[in-house]
C-alpha cells in the first residue's frame, strides 16, 4: 500500500482525478476511512461542534488539536493527514510556527490555517520551514462572528474578484492546497482552474479537485443541523463502511455533490 502525499494529491489533480477527504477525530474512524481508500483525512476544529457540541469552533485549543490529531495518526496507514490549527492560534507569526510545531509532532503532515492576505507571512514562514499549509477560504468558520453567521461567501462580484486573487496570493506564498467552503459552483471552478494545487471544496459544488465532509454529517449523527452542502450517506446504506464506500465512489465519479448540494 503506497501512503497518499502531498506529491500524490497534487499529481491526482494533474490527472483529473477526484479527492476524497473527510473529518475524523479518533483512531477507529480514521481506520474505517483509511481501509475504505480515503486519500485525506482532516482532524477539522469542526470537533469543537461535533464532538464537544459547541456553537462554533472558536473554543478549541492547539491542545485538543493535538490530541485528536495522535490519535488519527494511530489509525491511519495510507491517508494523507491533515489538522486544523484552531482560531487564534495563528494570529502572529511566530504563534503559527509554535501551534503547527504541535499538530505536526503530533502526527499531521500538513495544517490548515483560514485566511487570506493578513495570513500569508505565516504560510511562507512554515512552508520555508518544512511545514505545508492548507489555505482556507470562503466561508471561514472562525470568522463566523464578523461574517454574521454561516453564509455562502463570494456571491457580489467584488468579494468573488477578493477570493480568486487570495487564493492566487495563497498558492504564490507557498499553500500546496486549498479548502473552498460555501462558494457559489461558478467562483470555486474558476478558482480551481487558476491554480496549480489541489482545490478541496465543501459547498462549493462539483467543479473542485476533490471534495470534503464532516464525517457527522455525511452519517446524518451530527449534533447540530445538517448544512445543505451535506448528504447523510448512512441513511442511503444504512452500513458505514458502504457509507464510505459509496461517498469515495460518488466523489470520484464527480456524482457528488449535485446542484442540490451547491450554490449558484
Ligand atoms: O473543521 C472542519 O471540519 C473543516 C472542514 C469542514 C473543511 O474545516
Ligand atoms: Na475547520
Amino acid at each position: 500500500m503506497k501512503k497518499v502525499t502531498i506529491s500524490t494529491l497534487i499529481k491526482m489533480k494533474q490527472q483529473g482525478e477526484r479527492i476524497s477527504v473527510i473529518t475524523a477525530y479518533d483512531a477507529s474512524f480514521a481506520k474505517l476511512f483509511d481501509e475504505q481508500g480515503m486519500d485525506a483525512i482532516l482532524i477539522g476544529d469542526s470537533l469543537g461542534m461535533v464532538l464537544m457540541g459547541e456553537d462554533d469552533t472558536l473554543p478549541v485549543t492547539t491542545a485538543q488539536m493535538a490530541y485528536h490529531t495522535r490519535s488519527v495518526r494511530k489509525g491511519t496507514q495510507r491517508a494523507f493527514v491533515i489538522a486544523d490549527m484552531p482560531f487564534m492560534s495563528y494570529a502572529t507569526v511566530e504563534q503559527s510556527y509554535a501551534n503547527a510545531t504541535q499538530l505536526m509532532a503530533a502526527g499531521a503532515s500538513m495544517v490548515k490555517m483560514e485566511g487570506g492576505d493578513w495570513l500569508l507571512d505565516s504560510v511562507r514562514g512554515l512552508t520555508d520551514r518544512g511545514i505545508p499549509v492548507c489555505g482556507h477560504l470562503g466561508l471561514t468558520p472562525q470568522s463566523v462572528h464578523k461574517l454574521g453567521g454561516f453564509r455562502v461567501q463570494g456571491r457580489e462580484q467584488q468579494q468573488a474578484e477578493e477570493l480568486v486573487n487570495q487564493a492566487v496570493a495563497l498558492e504564490n506564498a507557498g499553500a500546496l492546497m486549498l479548502v473552498l467552503e460555501c462558494v457559489p459552483s461558478v467562483l470555486a471552478n474558476r478558482i480551481t482552474q487558476s491554480l496549480n494545487i489541489p482545490v478541496i471544496g465543501i459547498g462549493a459544488g462539483p467543479g473542485t479537485d476533490g471534495q470534503v465532509l464532516v464525517m457527522h454529517d455525511m452519517l446524518g449523527i451530527s449534533a447540530n443541523y445538517m448544512p445543505k452542502f451535506s448528504k447523510n450517506y448512512l441513511n442511503e446504506c444504512g452500513d458505514i463502511r458502504k457509507a464510505v464506500s459509496l461517498y469515495i465512489e460518488e466523489v470520484k465519479q464527480g456524482k457528488f455533490p449535485t446542484e442540490e448540494h451547491s450554490f449558484s
